[in-house]
């Protein structure tokens, strides 16, 4: 049961011919955050003192007197200068978990049915994919279950880059220096070698002739620092102060860019054969743009090429979300919407919605500085152009209530603009959310990156902690100890989901919006807010079910009477009924970090009721009912834990 909610329309009509804005008032409820102040807390007196001109508390206890809630709570304390404080009855959360337990979705109900398209992982294919693209891929695969769970009705669609400028560079490379053994023996291998030979040129020829500027404004920087430092700080002068702290941040950044300039310029001047190929194909950049524009026109060769690279890295893509579990209903790259976009310019430009502006076609949108560009000067369509005509496919195919969209926070203005332009489009009606995530981080608080510079590939990044999982769950002398007694293939498959689940959780417990740092030692440790913990805490509940020897069926659920004599059985009952709460709040703001956070707090509350609480050794009446806790406790973290797409092993 949604608690909250179900609290807060109490109060609500408690409020309501009485109180303006009743609804605002009643959301003023929140999950108490000291036990001794109860279960809930609503502060709503003191906000209405104003508005009513009474007392705080005469006014609490007027919403009390009117307040009917002795179904559920004890009767209300009211506290200090007007908090109303509520606890649930130890009845009442009794049988609420009996509830749970006997009802296959766990008591969670099913809410009025939306239909979300949601537009997540989409990465750029054919070059090598990184762990940034974690973020989307895990993400977004959550908010799709969860929703789903929920009762919504979930598109999910890849939106593949299968488009843009790398297939100019692919191309270019492949018909200039492509290795043709190396092409038949391991086709991927050797496109993703073009990919980053190509790159790494290209990021060449652009940093080279920056370096020397560079390094001037660094010297300059340095050298203003010297004289501001000389007449400031020490003097007690503010402003020499300010200007000296300004000039350290500057010079902070300047030194990071010039060493990022200086690793390019390095990456081709250490190997020779990079050089003579950075030698040998000048202005490298526009050349592939060159290619990925014949492209675009139909070019028969390089859409050959293209046709012939794309189930390449598709498959490579596969085998990643295979991995990982995650699948889409549609995968409908850039390249599907490509024949849309010359009469979608033109019918923005009949309506007048879009405007010749220099050569471009542009959208101007009230509150931006620059406009939309659907069109360039030179003909090409863009990054935007596609979107748009993504969005009118979606409306006219899927007729969305709303439409998801879980990319990385660097491209909000993008959607910000691309929001406007579908306003102006007159689309009023559909949902548009640009869920957006920060950046994964490296130990240096720089995106994250190996050593030799390039980011890290995932499927290499997944095997690194699937590794690192068997380490720690499978060590030999920790098996010992438990008596825990795997084969070696057992142990295989525990790593598999430990070392996974690892990696999601760290990304989904994190607040989606606030960057965080990759590091796969701690996330599959066993102590800590890591998924490990919890799926160790699963394994546990299942290991005493099974030395119960109960047979946990609907006779069984039955008959068993709840008690909840001790404050960490109350605790843990009182957690497991705010099951369906933290999954529609995660739902409604798509942040599973709420989700993973209650599981997280789920799993230690367990761990406390399990050092204080005998279960096998309780007398009969209290065991059964403590099986029960911890049958339902394993059966909301296998559930919660499966809408953030990570299993659970029965033993570990
Ligand atoms: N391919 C893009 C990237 O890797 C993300 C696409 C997101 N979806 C969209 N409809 N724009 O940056």
């Amino acid at each position: 049961m949604q608690l909250l909610s179900t609290i807060a329309a109490r109060f609500e009509n408690a409020l309501r011919d009485w109180v303006p804005d009743a609804e605002r008032y009643a959301q003023l409820v929140t999950i108490a955050r000291e036990p001794k102040h109860g279960d809930y807390q609503a502060n709503i007196a003191m906000p209405l003192a104003k508005p009513l001109g009474q007392p705080p508390r005469e006014i609490a206890s007027r919403i009390v007197e009117r307040l009917k809630i002795d179904d559920l709570c004890e009767p209300p304390e009211i506290a200090g200068p007007g908090f109303i404080n509520l606890r649930l009855q130890n009845a009442f959360l009794a049988a609420a978990v009996k509830q749970m337990a006997a009802d296959e979705r766990l008591a969670v109900g099913k809410q009025p049915t939306r239909r979300f398209v949601v537009d997540f992982s989409s990465p750029n294919v054919a070059k090598p994919m990184h762990v940034g693209h974690i973020r989307s891929t895990v993400i977004g695969d959550s908010i799709c279950r969860l929703l789903r769970f929920l009762g919504h009705e979930v598109i999910s669609d890849n939106h593949l880059g299968d488009w843009g400028t790398q297939f100019g560079m692919i191309i270019y490379g492949y018909k200039h220096f492509v290795d043709s053994d190396a092409f038949r023996a391991n086709p991927v291998a050797e496109l993703s070698r073009i990919y980053r030979v190509v790159q790494a040129i290209i990021g060449y020829q652009s940093a080279r002739p920056q370096l020397d500027a560079e390094k001037r404004r660094l010297t300059r920087l340095r050298q203003q620092l010297i004289a501001a430092d000389a007449t400031g700080e020490g003097n007690g002068n503010k402003e020499a102060a300010k200007k000296v702290k300004q000039l350290r941040k500057e010079i902070a950044a300047a030194e990071m860019r010039l060493r990022e300039l200086e690793e390019k310029v390095q990456a081709v001047d250490d190997d020779p054969q990079l050089a003579r190929l950075a030698a040998e194909h000048p202005d490298l950049e526009t050349r592939a743009q060159r290619e990925t524009a014949r492209l675009h026109q139909g070019d028969p060769e390089n859409l050959a090429l293209w046709k012939q690279f794309m189930p390449l890295a598709i498959r490579e893509i596969d085998n990643v979300y295979r991995r990982l579990g995650v699948q889409f209903d549609y995968t409908l790259g850039e390249s599907f919407y490509h024949p849309m976009l010359s009469s979608l310019v033109e019918k923005l430009l009949a309506a007048g919605i879009a405007t010749e502006s220099d050569g471009a076609i542009c959208v101007f949108l009230e509150g931006f500085e620059t406009p939309m560009i659907i069109r360039k000067r030179d003909g090409a369509f863009l990054y935007a152009t596609t979107d748009l005509a993504t969005i009118e496919y979606r409306l006219d195919h899927f007729a969305p209530d709303a439409i998801l969209y879980v990319v990385d926070h660097r491209q909000a203005e993008h959607f910000q603009k691309l929001f406007a332009a579908v306003r102006r489009l007159g689309h009023k009606d559909v949902e548009l959310q640009h869920v957006a995530f920060g950046t994964v981080l490296g130990p240096d608080g720089r995106p994250f990156k190996t050593r030799s510079g390039s980011v890290v590939g995932l499927e290499y990044l997944l095997d690194e902690a699937v590794e690192r999982a068997y380490g720690v769950v499978c060590d030999p002398q920790r098996l010992d100890r438990s008596g825990l007694e795997l084969t070696e293939a057992q142990q295989k498959e525990i790593a598999e989901v430990v070392g996974i689940g690892a990696i999601k959780y760290a990304d989904l417990s994190h607040n989606r919006t606030s960057d965080y740092e990759f590091n796969i030692d701690q996330m599959v440790q066993l102590e800590g807010n890591t998924a490990t913990y919890i799926q160790y805490m699963y394994a546990r509940t299942a290991s005493i079910l099974r030395k119960s020897e109960i047979m946990v069926d609907a006779s069984w659920l039955e008959q068993v009477d709840v008690v909840l004599e001790t404050p960490a059985e109350r605790a843990l009952a009182l957690q497991l009924v705010q099951f369906e709460d933290a999954l529609v709040q995660s739902a409604h703001e798509y942040m599973p970090s709420i989700l993973a956070n209650y599981l997280y707090t789920l799993a230690r509350q367990y761990a406390v009721f399990f050092d204080q609480c005998p279960v096998l050794a309780a007398p009969p009446s209290m065991r059964d009912s403590r099986l029960l806790l911890c049958y339902v406790v394993g059966r909301v973290i296998r559930q919660g834990l499966d809408l953030l797409g990570i299993g659970v092993v029965e033993r570990m």
